[in-house]
């Protein structure tokens, strides 16, 4: 109850923060929201729905060092990145902030291991498992319904469970039997959720994820990354998300250069 109590409270926060930051566009989506968080202010406890919406589950843990950089740096054209010496460790919440261009996503290239240094060493720590909304969401993008592509990255599920799951993530009969490719941007990134609650991951990566993100997608996402208790990397211009989501540290990159920001 007095979790229930909290979670209401949290929840007003966040719609008052929509309404004053909502497009028009994103405007009817948002009333949407402002009423079941006005249902959970009346109501006793939320609805069960609403609680469990989702969570991500971890998968098993990694080890102490999640990924370290030794005078690391990389090139694309005419830009370099670093050298950078960093080291992520478990249960690290990091958010990665800078300029367009700066470097973040290369950043996440480099120390996930995607592309290699041109010098300098990356190593990434051993039991990692890596969850990225992008790549997921890749996956549905072909024409097959989205219960069959989502059904072939999970292959030991029964097709039951596969519905039970993306119910979850409120997408029912009407999605689940369309073409993946035919869903929402919001859709697609709740589906590529469902499947790294499925899979279980320990370090997610989340590269700008509200710019593909409608507000409802948005809210679970922040309670995910809430009870998400591995590794992650957040890389975002959003104020709201960094103020809604807990971090423990925080990395800037401009010009390809990476200084980490201690809170003083
Ligand atoms: N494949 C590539 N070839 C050439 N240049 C590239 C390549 N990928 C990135 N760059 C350049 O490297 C620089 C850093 O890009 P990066 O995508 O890492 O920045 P970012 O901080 O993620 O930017 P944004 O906020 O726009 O996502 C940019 O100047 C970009 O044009
Ligand atoms: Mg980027």
């Amino acid at each position: 109850m007095k979790n229930a109590r909290r979670k209401a409270k949290d929840n007003d926060k966040i719609g008052r923060k929509f309404r004053s930051e909502a497009t028009e566009k994103q405007a009817a989506k948002a009333r949407q929201s402002e009423r079941l968080i006005e249902r959970l202010e009346v109501i006793d406890e939320p609805r069960k729905e609403w609680q469990l919406q989702f969570s991500i589950a971890p998968a098993p843990r990694s080890g102490e060092i999640v990924t370290v950089a030794r005078a690391a740096s990389v090139s694309r054209g005419d830009f370099t990145l670093g050298p950078i010496d960093v080291q992520l460790n478990l249960r690290d919440r990091v958010a990665v902030t800078g300029p367009n261009g700066g470097g973040k996503s290369t950043l996440l290239s480099l120390i996930l291991g995607r592309i290699p240094p041109d010098t300098g060493l990356v190593s990434i720590g051993n039991g990692v498992v890596i969850g990225e909304v992008d790549q997921a969401r890749a996956l549905f993008e072909g024409e097959d319904p989205l219960v069959v592509a989502f059904a072939r990255e999970v292959p030991d599920w029964p097709t039951a469970e596969v519905r039970t799951l993306l119910a979850k993530f409120g997408l029912g009969v009407h999605q689940v039997m369309r073409p993946a490719a035919s869903l929402s941007p919001g859709e697609r990134t709740r589906a590529s959720l469902a499947l790294l609650q499925a899979r279980g991951v320990n370090l997610l990566v989340l590269d700008e994820p509200t710019n593909h993100l409608d507000l409802p997608a948005i809210e679970q996402l922040e309670e995910a990354l809430e009870s998400f208790d591995g590794t992650l990397l957040l890389v975002t211009h959003d104020r709201r998300m960094l103020d809604t989501v807990r971090l423990t540290r925080r990395w800037n990159i401009e010009a390809g250069a990476l200084e980490e920001i201690t809170p003083d």
